[in-house]
């Protein structure tokens, strides 16, 4: 059997390096950071860890909200996904990862897009709306 994604990735060590490393390069974009001025990021972190380990075939379970809940009344736009994937995309060549594993990564994520985005717009760097629930923080 072919190796699954996530052993191609390097496994649960490379993923959280890569999910902190990234996590710090949205921080620093003003294109996006606006959107988790209410964000605990201890529990952001531990979720992009679960769910990418969890969907490129890692021994994970990934608890959060879904996609829709999660960025729902957050006021993304098209061009504020876009700067996402760009700071995805930066971080997965800092890291050296191949043209195949980084296809097949956006593969995955891609169709969340519809459930992410809800203004058809490509300006970036919108406010997060006052309607936005952010999740608890986590707990322990
Ligand atoms: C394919 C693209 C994306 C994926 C896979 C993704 C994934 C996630 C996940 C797993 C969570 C955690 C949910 C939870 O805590 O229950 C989350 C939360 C969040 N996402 Fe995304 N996201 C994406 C795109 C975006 C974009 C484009 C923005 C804004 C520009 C964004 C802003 C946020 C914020 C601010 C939170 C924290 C919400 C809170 O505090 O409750 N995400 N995302």
């Amino acid at each position: 059997m072919a190796d699954s994604l996530y052993d191609r990735l390097g496994g649960i060590d490379a993923i959280t390096a890569v999910v902190g490393s990234f996590r710090d390069r949205v921080a620093g974009d003003d294109r996006i950071n606006l959107k988790f001025a209410r964000t605990d990021l201890a529990r952001l972190t531990k979720m992009l860890i679960d769910q990418v380990c969890e969907a490129t075939g890692g021994p994970c379970r990934y608890t959060g909200r879904s996609m829709k809940e999660a960025h729902a009344s957050m006021g993304v736009t098209n061009g504020e996904f876009d700067a996402l994937v760009e700071d995805l995309v930066a971080t997965l060549n800092q890291f050296n990862v191949g043209k195949a594993e980084q296809d097949d990564l956006l593969g995955l994520l891609g169709p969340m897009k519809s459930e992410i985005v809800e203004v058809t717009s490509k300006e970036v760097g919108t406010p997060l709306p006052d309607a936005f629930q952010a999740a608890p923080a986590m707990r322990n």
